[in-house]
């Protein structure tokens, strides 16, 4: 088995590198709360808890609330996605749409290097990407075709609910996918996709910034990885 451990007993030099520029940053971060609150909101609204109160309920307005914060989170989450996209064309070489998509040989070689060394373990030698691994690219442009899902889902329930011509956009949603129950689960279902998305996301994120000793986790904060100068291998 080959393996590349680095000697960390010797000083090591490294250089820096400004992977996430600004706006992917944060995209990434105002993504992630939205998610947040429209799986919390959301998971409210398919399990709505009774409060128990001496007013009226049309006073309390509780589950109004959650329902308004929902769909306000659902315009920021769409318009967040809207800028991450056009950075998708002006941004630096890392974050632009080939990285999701692999056409190339080396992307496919490293998909399958990644596998082996992060799911069948039996490789020891990390790819050492600076953007993101070939792997983890194309499991981002998997997790756009359920952000899709979801927002044709959402939006489509919801133009029965506003006047907005936004929503109006996706009246046809919902006849399309068989009716209100059939969308609804379909929307409640995705929701599951992001937790368990972001379980397994945040573990590959630590698992790489431990065997790639790159600053992975910290990049996603500062923009910055640090690589190695030269290779400092002991076996
Ligand atoms: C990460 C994205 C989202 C998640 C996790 C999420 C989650 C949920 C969940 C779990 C429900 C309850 C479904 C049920 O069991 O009945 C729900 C309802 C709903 N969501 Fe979302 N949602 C998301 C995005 C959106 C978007 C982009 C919209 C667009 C407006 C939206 C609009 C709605 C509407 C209209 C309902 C039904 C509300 C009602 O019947 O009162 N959601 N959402
Ligand atoms: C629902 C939660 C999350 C979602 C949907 C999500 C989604 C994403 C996406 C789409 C990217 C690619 C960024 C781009 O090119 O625009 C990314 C990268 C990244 N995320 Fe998240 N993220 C989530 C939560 C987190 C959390 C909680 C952390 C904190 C540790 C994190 C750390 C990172 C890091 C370090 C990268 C860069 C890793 C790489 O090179 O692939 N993410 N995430």
């Amino acid at each position: 088995m080959e393996k590349t451990i680095v000697n960390h007993s010797q000083p090591t030099e490294y250089y820096e590198v400004y992977v996430w520029e600004w706006p992917v940053r944060l995209f990434h971060w105002v993504n992630f709360f939205s998610i947040m609150i429209l799986a919390v909101t959301g998971y409210f609204i398919g399990n709505p808890i009774s409060i128990a109160s001496i007013s009226e309920a049309s006073a309390q307005y509780w589950f109004g609330k959650i329902r308004f914060v929902h769909f306000v989170t659902a315009y920021i989450f769409v318009f967040n996605s809207v800028i991450r996209i056009y950075w998708g064309f002006v941004g630096n070489k890392y974050v632009r749409f080939n990285n999701f998509i692999p056409t190339s040989r080396k992307q496919w070689d490293e998909i399958l290097d990644v596998l082996k060394m992060d799911v069948l373990q039996i490789r020891e030698k990390a790819t050492h990407s600076v953007g993101h691994n070939a792997l983890a690219g194309f499991i981002y442009a998997i997790g756009f075709v359920i952000f899709l899902f979801s927002v044709f889902t959402g939006f489509g329930l919801y133009s029965a609910m506003t006047d907005s011509w936004f929503a109006g956009l996706f009246a046809w949603v919902v006849p399309a996918m068989g009716g209100d129950h059939a969308v609804r689960l379909w929307h409640h279902m995705l929701m599951w996709f992001y937790l368990v998305f972001m379980i397994v996301h945040v573990y590959l994120a630590a698992y790489h910034d431990y065997v790639e000793a790159t600053g992975t986790i910290s990049s996603m904060f500062g923009g910055w990885k640090f690589l190695r100068k030269k290779k400092q291998i002991t076996r």
